[in-house]
């Protein structure tokens, strides 16, 4: 099969570059810098979509000279770079790289960040334009981004930008997310805000729209009349590893649910925009969360499940339970699994039911959207051998195997009448080889650009939170469960697989 067209074009660069900038990460002696951060500014500079007026300041508070900031990236490269580095490349972009010793809570050293980022707008050109990244810990997103605002850094005056990117978690339930985003827009507008889920960087992700919008076979059977059921599945083979004081008071539901997996829901569910605007993008999604119909206490328990794991192996290697893990306390009833039925509430959606499971320490590391269609009558087959029929099922696979399959029945050969299921399968890899790329090239690049589709409005975020607040208050209220409920290495508590059978249904088998 022929590749798309535009597929000789891919190392060419693919747009314009970014605006001139300063970027400016807070808590840049964190993981998310050396892993994500500087790898993927560094792709953009490979594919000339960096602009040549630009530099990165971190902010953190290890005393550090901007030359052995320089050599610690440098360093870190050698094992986070996603491809090999040109040497000229690198030089030009390491010069570009300075370093602020301070800390987050003292008002003096944002007036140093204001003296270093006029320098560099000399310097490097950048215009007055501040990109500010918080890769800190939460709690602190409010408090620098008010000293941003005090210090006269957040100003947009002259013609120039001031973005700020947060991470992840927006809040831990939906009265702090109100909180947080009221007290940072007394600083910053909507508009200067980019809430990051790196879900939304995945190309997988992105393509789902495209799916969906650029073929015209799909988008007229995607609604309740041919889908039976649609099942979104994020599993992870992984524990909590370092993270266990973090996991701890977040657990699955907050850890996944509000954030990727609503996204993942929200691009499978939308109706197609009115234009690929951010505004008109992020309308639709928000819609589709504000339609998932509320769900009573009584509910509660009947369409949600929680799990703990216990110890057991992963891939022939033994691990230790949750309880075990490093900064968990050893009574812990935190959830590293679950599962949920949704519908949601709208003329395309009617009586559909959204199945949703995710969880740490699993079978296989999968993560994927599996659209089952209703069953075609079996009328016809009545006076054969064939005892009944499967349903389609159109899969969307997220990661490890990205890519898209279609599984249908196909005649097996010979004088009777059998069936068989056959998959149609397309891999990104195959067609379009492998991007290097850590998943955050385009986040940062359209914030450059001031391209909001893919990061998360303030409504968006509240309207996840309120729905999986009900969840979280229920289970509040409700006697401990008896955890640990599955083994590692199982795919989760017993009670994920009855919410399917109540319904007659089945999860899929994922390979990962
Ligand atoms: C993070 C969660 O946001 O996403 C982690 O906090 C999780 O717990 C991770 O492991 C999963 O991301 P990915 O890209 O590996 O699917």
């Amino acid at each position: 099969m022929d590749r798309t067209e535009e597929k000789g074009t891919v190392s060419e660069p693919l747009g314009k570059a970014g605006d001139p900038c300063v970027m400016v990460i807070f808590g840049a002696s964190g993981d998310l810098t050396k892993r994500k951060l500087i790898p993927a500014l560094y792709n953009l500079a490979s594919e000339r979509l960096l602009s040549r007026e630009f530099a990165v300041v971190g902010f953190s508070r290890s005393a550090m000279s901007h030359e052995e900031f320089r050599e610690k990236i440098s360093e870190e490269m050698k094992e986070f770079a996603t491809s090999s580095l040109d040497p000229d490349l690198w030089n030009s972009f390491v010069q570009r790289l300075y370093y602020l010793p301070g800390d987050i809570q003292d008002p003096n050293a944002y007036q140093r960040l204001q003296a270093l980022l006029l320098e560099l707008d000399k310097n490097h050109d950048t215009r007055g334009n501040y990109l500010y990244y918080l890769a800190t810990a939460p709690d602190l997103f409010s408090h620098i981004i008010q000293q941003i605002g005090e210090a006269g850094l957040a100003c947009e005056e002259n013609g120039c930008w001031r973005r700020v990117i947060i991470e992840k978690p927006f809040g831990r339930d939906i009265e702090s997310a109100r909180s947080l985003n009221r007290e940072i827009r007394k600083v910053l507008s909507e508009s200067q805000i980019y809430r990051i889920d790196h879900y939304l960087g995945k190309e997988t992700v992105q393509n789902i729209m495209v799916f969906r919008l650029a073929n015209g076979i799909f988008e007229p059977i995607w609604n309740r009349r041919y889908i039976d059921h649609v099942q979104i599945t994020v599993a992870e083979d992984i524990g909590v590893g370092e993270r266990g004081d973090y996991y701890d008071k977040a657990g699955a539901l907050r850890d996944m649910v509000p954030n990727h997996i609503f996204q993942l829901l929200t691009f499978t569910a939308m109706e197609p925009p009115i234009s690929f605007d951010a505004d008109s993008v992020r309308d639709e999604q928000v819609k589709i969360l504000r339609a998932i119909q509320s769900i009573s206490p009584e509910e509660v328990l009947r369409y949600t499940v929680r799990g703990q794991y216990g110890e057991g192996a992963v891939k022939g290697q033994r691990v230790p339970a949750y309880r075990a893990e490093p900064s968990v306390p050893s009574g812990s009833f935190t959830e590293t699994f679950v599962a949920l039925k949704l519908y949601i509430d709208n003329w395309r959606w009617a009586n559909v039911p959204f199945y949703l499971r995710t969880g740490k320490r699993l079978s296989c590391r999968v993560t994927e959207i599996a659209i089952q269609f209703k069953q075609a009558p079996f009328v016809l087959f009545r006076k054969t051998t064939v005892k009944h029929l499967k349903p389609n099922i159109l899969v969307l696979h997220i990661q490890p195997d990205e890519g898209i399959s279609l599984n249908f029945g196909a005649k097996i050969p010979g004088p009777l009448v059998r069936l068989g299921t056959v998959d149609m399968k397309f891999k990104y890899e195959d067609y379009f080889g492998r991007t290097p790329s850590t998943g955050h090239e385009r986040l940062l690049y359209d914030c450059m650009l001031g391209d909001a589709t893919l990061f998360q409005r303030a409504d968006m975020v509240e309207a996840g939170w309120s729905v999986v607040s009900t969840i979280q208050d229920v289970w509040k209220a409700l006697p401990h469960r008896k955890f640990p409920n599955y083994t590692a290495g199982t795919w989760g508590p017993q009670e994920a697989d009855d919410l399917m059978a109540k319904d007659g249904r089945e999860w899929r088998k994922c390979n990962g």
